[in-house]
């Protein structure tokens, strides 16, 4: 939520600030900004409602009208409103004195502080310009930059990921974290600054990621890490393993249709490694668990936030039918952090998270370790915060995942989940033949998805069109496919702007069915199982009382709706995949077909690292 970007050397800053700034849209986009100071030691701050090219027309504007002078650093961000509406003046970088400053997350005691700071005139509604104005204010004669960041930090409670300059020390750019990710790029003679590795590639692949309760000074040619108690650490210098290709659209008109559409290569590196067929044997490689560790699981308790929740949901249903004996309960990370919740001495928790950086997500993470309990990740973004704080784990290695709403992440979530509860139950005794069915079908799933994002988009988009001019949708499922029924609706509602919700099928009669009248359409989700009759039943119920059905199955029966996706699959326990591969589609062309920014949708940003 919010990017942050920074660089300090030889050369032109403003070309890393603004190419960063693109990178890092998807983090937020209701207004941008820029300061750079020049080899004639002034500052020019850049700041515009809107999304980044609002702030590169005024940069290339400026550009064309002053005397050039080499920006030999500065700083930017892109914003998603927490503190004061989205608007010039409460775009970063925030300046007080000669304090510039730029913020991701939340300073939650800024009232009290504000109301200690007597020599600066506050001009925004924001917490940011607080922290600026109280660097400033501990920033005279006798004190560094680095030195006014500290003491200024230890007041703070809240979260932060800041990156500060000044003129009055041109050279340097303090950065610091608490719970928002920075991510400090090595060049040649050039330092950079990012809150997400993708602003780096292309610049550096030599980064050294903050921990929370660090800072650091950042030169043209060097970089100091510091504790908040001023005490040196030593910095581990990464490499960043992201290829340009991974971060263009590579000829699709959207981000979120090429990651739909990459879901086939995407799942292969999730699965590759991970299972054999042959032998039918699944193993994720770094759970950190023995065998014996393994056995002694009894409890696993499934925590995430959105899209990563469902796909916990889904997992929940592959485990219990996988692994005998092993009570599971998937809770929404933003819910369980404050619960007075009990876990017993055998639980394993497994995190989910896209982007690793999820705020309640982490908040979860710590409150189980907190009390002795094994935590594993299941992370997408290399590196990130989740993925360093968990016992063991996996990543998913589905790549960047640019656009907003979540697609590829889920199916490789899901298929992690599914592996992880194969091995588990392998670990655990079950026979060979028990799990062979499962890895078989993981080991055909991306051929699968193949199929339908080769043949079917066409088909989906017509039947999207007739479905666009609708405000309200229901998407009902029995089974595996409840949390795919939660997560089409979600990814509908998150990129339409259609009221939808997702429910179970046997829960429509209990209420949601009154619903149901011309201003509606429904998605019923079915596949042919032990449980069709039943979702036929329901989706009959839906039909008598006027309903405007859209299915998506892979039966061959008689089915009587408005419009059908038959998908034509052998598979059976993983076709619910399958389906939401479809619905992801559907919620696209719908968005396309609504004229809607579906890689950004409004009030959206990814990766959510405020409460
Ligand atoms: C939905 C979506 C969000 C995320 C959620 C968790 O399309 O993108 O619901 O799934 O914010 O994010 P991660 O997985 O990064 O923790």
């Amino acid at each position: 939520m919010c990017g942050i970007v920074g660089c300090v050397g030889e050369k032109q800053a403003r070309n890393y600030l603004i190419s960063g700034l693109h990178r890092l849209e998807y983090r937020g986009y209701d207004s941008a900004g820029i300061v750079t100071i020049g080899t004639d030691n002034k500052a020019t701050l850049l700041r515009a409602k809107g999304k980044v090219s609002k702030l590169e027309e005024l940069v290339s504007s400026i550009r064309r009208t002053a005397k050039p002078s080499t920006d030999k650093i500065g700083i930017g961000h892109t914003r998603w409103a927490t503190h004061g509406e989205p608007s010039e003046k409460n775009a970063h970088p925030h300046k007080a004195g000669d304090i510039y400053l730029v913020h991701n997350g939340i300073i939650e005691n800024y009232k009290e502080l504000k109301a200690e700071i007597k020599n600066h005139k506050f001009i925004t509604d924001t917490d940011t310009e607080v922290l600026a104005a109280l660097i400033d204010s501990l920033y005279d004669q006798n004190t560094t930059l680095a030195d006014a960041v500290n003491q200024a930090l230890k007041l703070v409670a809240g979260t932060y990921g800041i990156a500060v300059i000044s003129v009055r020390n041109p050279d340097e750019i303090v950065v610091a974290r608490s719970g928002s990710p920075l991510i400090i790029g090595v060049g040649d003679n050039e330092t950079y600054i990012a809150s997400d590795a993708s602003a780096l590639i292309g610049f550096t692949d030599k980064a050294i990621y903050l921990n929370d309760g660090e800072m650091a000074i950042c030169r043209g040619d060097s970089v100091e890490l510091r504790d908040l108690s001023a005490q040196p650490i030593s910095a581990k210098v990464e490499t960043i393993e992201i290829d340009m290709q991974a971060i263009q659209k590579q000829g699709y008109e959207h981000f979120l249709l090429k990651e739909i559409c990459e879901q086939p290569s995407t799942l292969r590196s999730t699965l590759s490694g991970r299972i054999n067929v042959k032998d039918k044997v699944a193993n994720l490689g770094g759970l950190n668990l023995t065998p014996a560790e393994l056995r002694k699981i009894e409890h696993v308790v499934i925590v995430g936030c959105g899209t990563a929740y469902y796909a916990g949901l889904l997992g929940m249903y592959y485990l219990e039918q996988l692994v005998d004996d092993l009570t599971i309960d998937v809770v929404a990370a933003s819910e369980l952090r404050y619960r007075s919740f009990h876990l017993p001495k055998d639980t394993v928790a497994l995190v989910i998270s896209q982007s690793g950086e999820t705020a309640d997500t982490l908040a979860c993470l710590r409150e189980i370790k907190r009390r002795g309990i094994k935590t594993l990740g299941v992370v997408n973004v290399v590196g990130s915060t989740i993925a360093r704080e968990v016992d063991g784990g996996v990543y998913v290695h589905a790549g960047p995942e640019i656009s907003v709403a979540s697609t590829k992440a889920f199916t490789s979530q899901v298929a992690a989940l599914t592996i992880f509860g194969i091995q588990l139950a392998q670990a655990k005794g079950a026979d060979l033949q028990s799990v062979s069915k499962y890895i078989e079908e993981l080991a055909k799933l991306p051929d699968e998805i193949d199929k339908i994002v080769s043949k079917d988009k066409e088909k989906i988009a017509k039947i999207a069109k007739r479905y666009a001019k609708y405000e309200h949708a229901l998407y009902f499922g029995r089974d595996t496919l409840y949390p795919v029924a939660m997560e089409g609706a979600l990814k509908l509602k998150e990129i339409s702007y259609i009221q939808a919700e997702g429910y179970a099928a046997g829960e429509l009669k209990h209420g949601p069915i009154a619903l149901i009248d011309d201003s509606f359409f429904e998605v019923a989700l079915l596949i042919d199982n032990w449980l069709f009759d039943k979702s036929l039943s329901t989706l009959e119920e839906v039909n008598a009382r006027g309903g405007h059905i859209f299915v998506i199955t892979n039966s061959k029966k008689a089915i009587k709706a408005e419009e059908i996706i038959r998908i034509n699959t052998k598979l059976d326990i993983l076709a619910p995949v399958l389906i939401n591969v479809v619905q992801q589609l559907f919620a696209y062309y719908v968005a396309v077909a609504r004229g809607n920014d579906v890689d950004q949708p409004r009030n959206l940003a990814k990766s959510v690292t405020v409460e």
